[in-house]
Order: structure tokens, then sequence, then C-alpha cells
């Protein structure tokens, strides 16, 4: 491995745009389309959270077949470790039926690998993966992919579910930041990310609070 050079990190670079919110709706429409004919009489989606949350929101809409959707959480012990465990398990029980599990990205694929093996030993008829974004360049863990939105190169991705420390998850569109920027302040693209909120001279009536539409909530991390 390269040392990387001393270069200071710069928040006065913009996060890249990488997917516009017209693009990802028309790969999620194909996507919806190729679950829904692998399975007419329709299927379970078992989603991660939280990333997973605007991706599973858009495809259930799409989806022409009967979907039932239930949910599960993971905490990361360390990053890139595959070291997880499972913080909100489900309420179905997935014995016999098919199963697609709806992943946000799959990166080292080491949390895919641990998800697979825990719902795998519930003996669904069939269990298979959908994940939106598939880092393929960065896979330890070889896993098969049966639906994917997008591959990507190995770049750091926010928006449409996928977030630095809680923040920048309700973006409609996906962007490409820079770790080294948002380790130092994970603010860094708020400004440029979202509409600032209109002061109370703009909003006209003086009262704080009042047409607030870009207001942002940093929400938590995880
Ligand atoms: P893996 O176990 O390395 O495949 O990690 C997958 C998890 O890492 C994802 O579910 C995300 O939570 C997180 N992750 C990986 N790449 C990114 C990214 O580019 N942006 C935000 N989160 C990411
Ligand atoms: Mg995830």
């Amino acid at each position: 491995m390269t040392a990387r050079p001393p270069v200071p990190a710069d928040a006065t670079v913009p996060a890249r745009p990488l997917f516009a919110a017209g693009e990802i709706r028309r790969r999620v429409r194909e996507i919806a389309d190729e679950i829904a004919a692998a399975h007419p009489g329709g299927v379970v989606l078992v989603a991660v959270l939280k990333g997973a949350l605007p991706f599973l929101a858009d495809l259930v809409r799409r989806l022409e077949v009967p979907v039932e959707v239930d949910f599960l959480a993971i905490s990361a012990y360390e990053p890139d470790s595959g070291r997880v465990r499972l913080v909100k398990d489900l309420d179905t029980d997935l014995a016999g039926r098919d199963v697609v599990l709806v992943e946000d990205i799959v990166d080292t694929g080491l949390t895919l690998g641990y998800l697979l093996g825990e719902l795998s030993r519930r003996e669904p008829a069939s269990l298979e993966v959908c994940a939106l974004l598939d880092k393929t360049a960065r896979r330890i863990l070889p896993t098969e992919v049966h639906y994917r939105g997008f591959e990507i190169p190995d770049v750091f991705v926010l928006g449409y579910g996928l977030d630095f420390a809680g923040r920048y998850r309700n973006l409609d569109r996906l962007v490409i930041g820079d770790v080294d920027v948002l380790t130092l302040d994970p603010d860094a693209y708020v400004a440029d990310l979202y509409r600032a909120p209109p002061t109370h001279a703009e909003n006209g009536t003086g009262a704080p609070g009042s047409g607030a539409a870009g207001h942002v909530n940093p929400g938590e991390s995880g």
C-alpha cells in the first residue's frame, strides 16, 4: 500500500454528484421488475436499517407482486472487521419463504456474509441479495449480489440512505464525499448539499421555525 501524500483535507471542495434522483428512480424500477419477474408469487423483503430505508420504500412501491417487509438492524464493532451483531431482529418467520435481503451498499461484503449466515439458519425457501450499490473492487468476502443497482468504484458515497455520522441520509440523490474532510467536520457538506433555512427576515413572519423548508436535522449516527 502506498502512503497518502500529506495533502490537508480541503472542506471547500464540494461533494461530487454520482447519481441524480431521476437516474436512481429509473434503476430502482428496473430492479423491482426483475424481482417481480423472479417471484411472481410474492416475496419477503428484509431490509437492513438504517441505510436501506429510502431504497426499500421506493422498491416496494414499484413491486407489482405481494410483498411483506421486515427490518433488522446491526451494529458494527470495528470498521472492516465484519464483526457485527444484530441489535434488532425480525418479527417474521422466514422458514419456507422466498426472501430478498435489501442493502444500501455492499463494500467488503463482511456485513453481508454475516447477515446471510444469520438468515439462512432460518431455512427460507430461497435467499437472495438486492443492493443498490456495489463496490466490487473492495470485496474481501466473495458474496453474490443477485439484484444490483449500480457498480461503483472505491469512493465514499452519501445520500439516498447512506450517511456519515448520521448525516446526509435524506438526500434524494447520491454524491461522493471525501472521508478526510468528513472526519475533520461531519457537517462539512451541509451548507453545500442542503438549501439554507431562510432567515427570519426572509421568511416574512419574523417567527423562528416558520418556513424552515431546508432545516437540517443531523440525526443520530448508525
Ligand atoms: P461491508 O461490510 O464492508 O460490506 O460494509 C457495508 C456497510 O458499510 C454498509 O452497509 C454501509 O453502512 C457502510 N458503507 C460502506 N461504504 C459506504 C459508503 O460509501 N458510504 C456510506 N456507508 C458505507
Ligand atoms: Mg448498510
